[in-house]
C-alpha cells in the first residue's frame, strides 16, 4: 500500500484529484469508480475545477458507484443518486448513459443486485476506484460480519454506521437500515484503488488498516491488502501525525 500523507483535507482533495486525473488521462474510455460520503466531496470539487479550467473532459468516461440506500427515493436529497448529481455530475460533461449507480427503488431487490452485477461484468475492470473507509472499517456498505459478500448484495447497516451517517439526516431514526452495496470482489476489480481518510475520527480505522496482517471479515478494509495497487491518501489528523 502506498501512503501519501497530506497536511490537511484541502491538500488531500487536491492530491486525490491529481491522481484521478492522471490515471483517467491515460485512457481513451476511462472507467472511474466513485464513492459517496463526506470524504470525497473535496475531491469532486477539485475535479469540477479541473473540468472548468478545460484541463479534462469526462465525455468519454464511464462511472460506477459503490452503493445506495434502500428505502429512499432517488430524487430525495439523502439518496446517493442525488449526492452524485449534486456534488459532481451536474457540473461536468459526463454523459448520463455512462453513469451507473446501484438502484434500490424497485420491488425486487434481489433482481436489482443481479442487474448491478451484470452491469459490472459488462464494464469490467475500472481504471481507478475512489474509496472511503468507515469508522468501523467498512468499505462501501460491506459491514463487519462473519462473512463478506463477494458481489452486489442487500446489506443491513450496523448501529455504528447508522450513528455515523445520522449527521446527514434530521434524526437517527430517519437513517435507512438497509443498503445495496457492491461486494468485495468487485471493489477490488480496479487497476488502482485510491483510499481516502480524513480527520481524527478516522485515526483508529487507519491505524488498524495499516497494522492489519490478517484478512479479517470483521474489519472489511483489511481485504484491501489483497490488492497490489492501493494508494492511501490520508491527512495528518487521520494519520495521527503532528
Ligand atoms: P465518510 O464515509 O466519507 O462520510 O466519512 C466513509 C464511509 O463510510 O465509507
Amino acid at each position: 500500500m502506498k501512503i501519501i500523507v497530506t497536511k490537511d483535507y484541502e491538500e488531500l482533495s487536491k492530491k486525490a484529484a491529481e491522481v484521478v486525473k492522471d490515471i483517467l488521462s491515460k485512457h481513451a474510455n476511462p472507467k472511474l469508480g466513485l464513492a459517496t460520503g463526506s470524504t470525497p466531496e473535496g475531491l469532486y470539487k477539485e475535479l469540477i475545477k479541473i473540468y472548468e479550467n478545460g484541463d479534462y473532459s469526462f465525455r468519454k468516461a464511464e462511472t460506477v458507484n459503490l452503493d445506495e440506500y434502500v428505502g429512499i427515493d432517488e430524487k430525495n436529497e439523502q439518496s446517493y443518486h442525488y449526492y452524485m448529481f449534486d456534488k459532481l455530475f451536474n457540473h461536468i460533461d459526463i454523459m448520463k448513459e455512462n453513469i451507473y449507480i446501484p438502484s434500490a427503488d424497485q420491488e425486487n431487490l434481489e433482481e436489482a443486485t443481479k442487474e448491478y452485477d451484470k452491469m459490472l461484468d459488462g464494464v469490467g475492470r475500472r481504471d481507478v476506484q475512489v474509496l472511503g473507509i468507515g469508522n468501523n472499517g467498512h468499505i462501501a456498505f460491506n459491514e463487519p460480519a462473519d462473512q463478506l459478500n463477494a458481489r452486489t448484495s442487500i446489506v443491513e447497516l450496523t448501529e455504528s454506521t447508522i450513528a455515523a451517517n445520522s449527521r446527514f439526516f434530521k434524526s437517527k431514526e430517519e437513517v435507512p437500515t438497509k443498503a445495496i452495496s457492491m461486494g468485495i470482489k468487485d471493489i477490488l476489480n480496479a487497476q488502482t484503488i485510491i483510499l481516502l481518510a480524513s480527520g481524527e475520527k478516522k485515526r483508529e480505522a487507519v491505524k488498524k488498516l495499516l497494522e492489519a496482517d490478517k484478512l479479517d471479515t470483521h474489519f472489511p478494509a483489511s481485504m484491501l491488502h489483497l490488492h497490489r495497487d492501493v494508494i492511501l491518501i490520508v491527512d495528518k489528523d487521520a494519520m495521527g501525525e503532528e
